[in-house]
């Protein structure tokens, strides 16, 4: 499909970044504090092999060689988006030692809502019992997490909300086609979510919560990675078409920039970093943005080779994977970084 069958737009950066922590300076702020994760895998785990089996035209060698991929979960048709999303979210909020009650916002990042209307947020806000009270989904595909947080960062830091549900939930496997082997190997279905929740800060590297947030998009790149469909345009959802070679190039560059970006912006170097969680597409990329910043693969979470690539969901279930088996331990450095379609990239420094 060529850039003008995905019908492209002006595209145009943005550059949304909180108060930033001065190591110097001391000054009252509110910061938006991660306190609790809760995510939600799909039942069906399907491995490389059982792809094969289902006759797509693959092997596990070439998945794994390529992209450190080798199983995904896969959502059945009792576990559309908003299930996933609530599921997660009820984890998270216990987690955070909250009760639905105590929400006073939810954003749900998702390029895949169970209807084209209302939004995902507004299905978790009723089953969950929340509110009333603000709630909206964010579509910035792989991206969206780190969007619909550095929303959620603002909204708090402003007095919008004071305790926010943010959730990345996806089931892309239904954007798949599935005779296309060089797209679907990639994707699974999940999802993820965080309770932030506004707290005094110094203004100082030493707070806990997001301490910047960096985010862009470049709509002239939107023919690489899209939908063959839409709403708008077929009355259905298409299928995702990808150019993974242009992709890989742009995540490249793209990733390098903004993670450098957030470091300069802070005052850090990569060794100051206690955790690098990206998003979770490639190994192979990810292990170039490790290398970049001097990190040892042991300082990276990595859940591509078990999730495959859930999308907006991929960091937050990377997050609480990585929170409930005691890697990220509180006050600890975390840089979160992702790149989708759009384009659209960003990354988030904090402190959990
Ligand atoms: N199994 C076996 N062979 C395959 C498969 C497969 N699943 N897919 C493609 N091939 C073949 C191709 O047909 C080609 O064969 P040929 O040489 O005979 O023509 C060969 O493998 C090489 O194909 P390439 O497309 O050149 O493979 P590449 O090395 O570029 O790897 C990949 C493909 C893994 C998709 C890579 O380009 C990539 O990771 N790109 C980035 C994707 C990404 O990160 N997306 C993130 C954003 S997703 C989002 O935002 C929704």
């Amino acid at each position: 499909m060529s850039d003008k069958e995905c019908h492209p737009g002006e595209g145009r950066d943005l550059d949304v970044s909180g108060p930033q922590a001065s190591p110097g300076r001391q000054s009252h702020v509110i910061r938006a504090v991660i306190t609790g994760t809760g995510s939600y895998l799909p039942r069906a785990r399907v491995t490389n092999d059982d792809l094969v089996a289902r006759g797509v035209d693959t092997t596990d060698e070439w998945i794994v060689q390529r992209t450190g991929i080798k199983a995904r979960h896969i959502a059945d048709d009792t576990e559309p988006t908003s299930f996933m999303a609530a599921r997660a979210a009820e984890r998270a909020i216990h987690a955070a030692g909250l009760t639905p009650a105590d929400i006073d916002g939810i954003i749900v990042a998702t390029t895949t809502p169970d209807r084209t209307f209302p939004s995902v947020a507004v299905m978790v806000q009723a089953e969950l019992g929340i509110g009333p009270c603000v709630a909206f989904d964010i579509q910035a595909v792989c991206s969206g997490f780190v969007y619909a947080l550095s929303v959620a960062s603002s909204m708090i830091q402003t007095g919008s909300a004071k305790n926010m549900l943010v959730i990345g939930a996806e089931r892309f496997t239904n954007l798949i086609d599935w005779n296309d082997r060089t797209t679907c190997v990639l994707f699974g279905d999940g999802a993820g979510a965080v309770v932030v929740q506004a707290e005094n800060g110094t203004g100082t590297m030493s707070d806990r919560g997001i301490l910047s947030t960096h985010l862009y998009a470049d709509g002239r790149q939107q023919g690489i990675l899209c939908s063959t469909g839409g709403p708008g345009t077929t009355r259905t959802t298409g299928v995702t078409h990808m150019d993974g070679k242009e992709v890989f190039r742009h995540a490249v560059v793209h990733m390098a920039g903004v993670v450098d970006e957030a470091l300069i912006k802070n005052g850090l170097s990569g060794g100051d970093i206690d955790w690098l969680i990206p998003h979770q597409a490639n190994l192979r990329i990810i292990s170039g943005i490790a290398d970049r910043l001097g990190l040892g693969m042991d300082r990276v979470v990595v859940t591509v080779d078990h999730h495959g690539n859930t999308s907006a969901a991929s960091i937050p279930l990377a997050l609480d994977v990585a929170v409930r088996d005691g890697r990220v331990k509180p006050g600890q450095l975390v840089l979160l970084e992702a790149l989708g379609a759009g384009l659209t990239w960003g990354a988030v420094v904090l402190r959990v």
